[in-house]
């Protein structure tokens, strides 16, 4: 059994490798604002320092002194400081900012060192997950910001992943009607964030789904067939801000107007068929899954069909059993810059045969985020819960951009139903009429 204080470090290193390869460019490139909705990365630089020190050094005791002067450490605030304002705030410059994430990093890997020797070792080790979480989440929201950057590839084309499968794209598998466990308890996952928990029996009635995200392929018959102006497959929400926003395709399509092609953090390249289709709103999602007769699968729907094993009435680890990902599993860690092709990942099935579960695309879901019931908020209480019940679609599963560490098939991520920066794509899901149930 390896020690929490060696998986703790090396998570921390893991990710603290991946900030820094990501924040290792010039001052200017560090200071520009790609988009209003992102910060610039020196933000998101000195922020993943300032929560470290906020929640590990002082325990998320704001009034205790910090490693910054308060006025400093106030534009590091995700609350106070809109996002759009950012690049306008009197910032760390680099250097300095890292300095700072390094002196926070040098007393918290102290700290882990100790951790056991006294006092509450699973809280404090809990918080520790915490913060590796936080710091991977920043790096995909970095990979975002990079992905809008106007000019030549700063990040090169990405590391090879699997050949896909032909056959896949496009077919289904059945999930049986019944009960199961969802969400997950600190007893069998201790480092699950407050909004994966508890555990809790729900029956879900059969239904398919997807057993690969719907492809580039599939989507651009979509659009092919003119289903962007054919109102019968958008919702009156999902019309309005198509309208609005003139969207006619997924963004970062058709590079200076020229079809089957797409911009790729800065290449531009032919559109791959078989790889599932990024960047889209739930908007699209939803109206792409009515076009084709079709629904969202609900985050509940999508968690069963991951992790339940009907034989053994259990729950897995992950969709293909207990084992960590690997690279033969998953594509994640953010080095491919891209999804991987339907297909690539049989030994990642899950029990009822869905693939690629884990990785490649955030999938939308149906589902409004909301806690489950007897939900508790953690020591960074302002995570989950002020965005409950606000406009936010429940996005599962986790991108190619997403820390392997950090991730388990009960993660909710959520975002507004506008928004397509993030890598986000879907599978469909069909009600079942059950003979008998
Ligand atoms: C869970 C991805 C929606 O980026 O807004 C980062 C993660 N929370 N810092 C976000 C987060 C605080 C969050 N998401
Ligand atoms: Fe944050």
């Amino acid at each position: 059994m390896t020690d929490v204080r060696e998986v703790l470090a090396r998570d921390l290193t893991a990710a603290r490798e991946r900030t820094l390869r990501l924040t290792d460019h010039d001052e200017p490139e560090l200071l520009r604002q790609h988009t209003p909705l992102l910060s610039p990365l020196v933000w998101d630089l000195a922020h993943i320092g300032q929560q470290e020190d906020l929640w590990l050094l002082r325990r998320g005791d704001a009034a205790r002194p910090g490693l910054l002067p308060p006025d400093v450490e106030a534009l590091y605030d995700a609350f106070t400081q809109p996002r759009a304002v950012r690049a306008q705030l009197p910032l760390l410059p680099p250097v300095e900012a890292r300095a700072y994430c390094a002196e926070v990093r040098g007393r918290v890997l102290d700290r882990v060192d100790r951790l056991g020797s006294a006092g509450d070792a699973a809280g404090e080790s809990f918080a520790v997950a915490m913060v590796v979480s936080h710091e991977q989440q920043h790096d995909e929201t970095m990979l975002q910001a990079l992905a809008l950057r106007a000019g030549p590839p700063l990040l090169g084309t990405g590391a090879p992943l699997p050949p896909g499968r032909p056959g896949v794209a496009g077919t289904s598998v059945l999930v049986p009607g019944g009960e199961f466990v969802l969400g997950v308890d600190a007893a069998d996952e201790p480092f699950s964030l407050d909004n994966e928990r508890p555990a809790h029996v729900v029956d879900v009635p059969a239904f398919r789904i997807g057993r690969v995200p719907v492809t580039n392929a599939e989507y651009a018959a979509f659009v092919a067939d003119g289903g962007y102006a054919d109102d019968r497959w958008w919702s009156g929400r999902g019309r309005a801000h198509r309208d609005e926003a003139g969207l006619t395709a997924p963004m970062y399509w058709g590079a200076g107007g020229a079809a089957g092609t797409r911009t790729r953090f800065g290449v531009v390249e032919e559109l791959p068929g078989d790889e599932p289709v990024q960047h889209v709103t739930y908007f699209e999602a939803e109206a792409y899954a009515a076009w084709a007769g079709a629904r969202l699968p609900t985050e509940v729907e999508w968690e069963k069909a991951a992790v339940w094993d009907p034989a053994l009435r259990r729950r897995r680890r992950f969709p293909w059993g207990d084992a960590e990902p690997t690279a033969a599993l998953a594509n994640l860690d953010g080095l491919a810059l891209r999804p991987a092709r339907v297909g690539a990942y049989p030994a990642g099935a899950s029990a009822y045969g869905a693939e690629q579960l884990m990785g490649d695309v955030w999938e939308w879901t149906s589902s409004d985020f909301t806690p489950w019931p007897g939900f508790r908020p953690m020591l960074y209480a302002d995570y989950s819960a002020p965005f409950f019940g606000g406009d936010h679609k429940v996005l599962r599963g986790g991108s190619w951009a997403v820390g392997s560490s950090i991730l388990r098939p009960s993660f909710r991520n959520w975002d507004h139903p506008i928004r397509r920066q993030v890598f986000s794509g879907f599978r469909l899901a069909w009600s079942v009429d059950e003979p008998g149930a």
